[in-house]
C-alpha cells in the first residue's frame, strides 16, 4: 500500500515536471554553449529520440547526418557522421547543440532546434504579416531531450 502510494506520489511529480517545460528565454547556456539542465527533468527516451532523428515531419537530423546503426536509406553528409558522437561530447553539450547550435558552433546551418525568438523576419518588411513574438521551437523540450538520450546511446 504504501510503496504504492509513493510510486503514485513520484509518477504525479514526474508529470508536474513534463508539464512545465522550459521555454527558450529560461534556458542557461555555459560558456561551451552546452546546456546543463534537462529542458523538462523527465529522463529522455532513447528510441523515440532515434525517431525524431529520422523523421522528415520531426528532427530531420538525417538530412545532414548519418548514423549507421539507423535504417535511414539516404543519409545526408553536410554535417559531421554521428557514430561514436557521445564519446566526444556529453549530454551537456550535445543539449547545447540541439538547443541551439549556433550557442557551440558559430555561423553554422544546423538549425536552433529549441530557438524561439531572435530571428531576422525578411517577410514582414514585404507583408507586414510576419509573426512577432515568440515563434513555436522545431521541437519541443522532451523531444530535445529523447534526441539528447538517444545521441547519449552513440558511443564506438
Ligand atoms: C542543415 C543541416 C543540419 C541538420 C538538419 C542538422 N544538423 Fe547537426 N550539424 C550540422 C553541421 C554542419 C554540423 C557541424 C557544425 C559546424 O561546423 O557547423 C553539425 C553538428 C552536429 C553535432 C556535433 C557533431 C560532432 O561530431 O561534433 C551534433 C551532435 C548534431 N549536429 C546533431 C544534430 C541533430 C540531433 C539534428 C536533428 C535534430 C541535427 N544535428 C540536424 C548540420 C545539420
Amino acid at each position: 500500500m504504501r510503496l504504492s502510494t509513493l510510486t503514485l506520489a513520484a509518477l504525479l511529480a514526474a508529470g508536474t515536471a513534463s508539464a512545465n517545460p522550459v521555454t527558450y528565454a529560461d534556458v542557461v547556456f555555459n560558456e561551451d554553449g552546452g546546456v546543463e539542465a534537462s529542458l523538462t527533468g523527465v529522463a529522455g527516451n532513447p528510441e523515440e529520440g532515434a525517431k525524431i532523428f529520422s523523421t522528415k515531419s520531426m528532427g530531420n537530423c538525417v538530412a545532414c547526418h548519418e548514423v549507421s546503426t539507423l535504417d535511414a536509406p539516404f543519409p545526408g553528409n553536410v554535417g559531421p557522421m554521428l557514430d561514436g558522437v557521445a564519446d566526444r561530447w556529453d549530454a551537456t553539450q550535445l543539449r547545447g547543440i540541439l538547443v541551439n547550435a549556433k550557442m557551440t558552433y558559430e555561423g553554422t546551418v544546423m538549425p536552433a532546434y529549441f530557438k524561439t525568438d531572435g530571428f531576422t523576419r525578411p517577410g514582414n518588411a514585404y507583408t507586414g504579416k510576419a509573426p512577432d513574438g515568440p515563434l513555436d521551437p522545431l521541437l519541443s523540450a522532451q523531444q530535445i531531450e529523447d534526441v539528447v538520450a538517444f545521441l547519449s546511446t552513440l558511443k564506438e
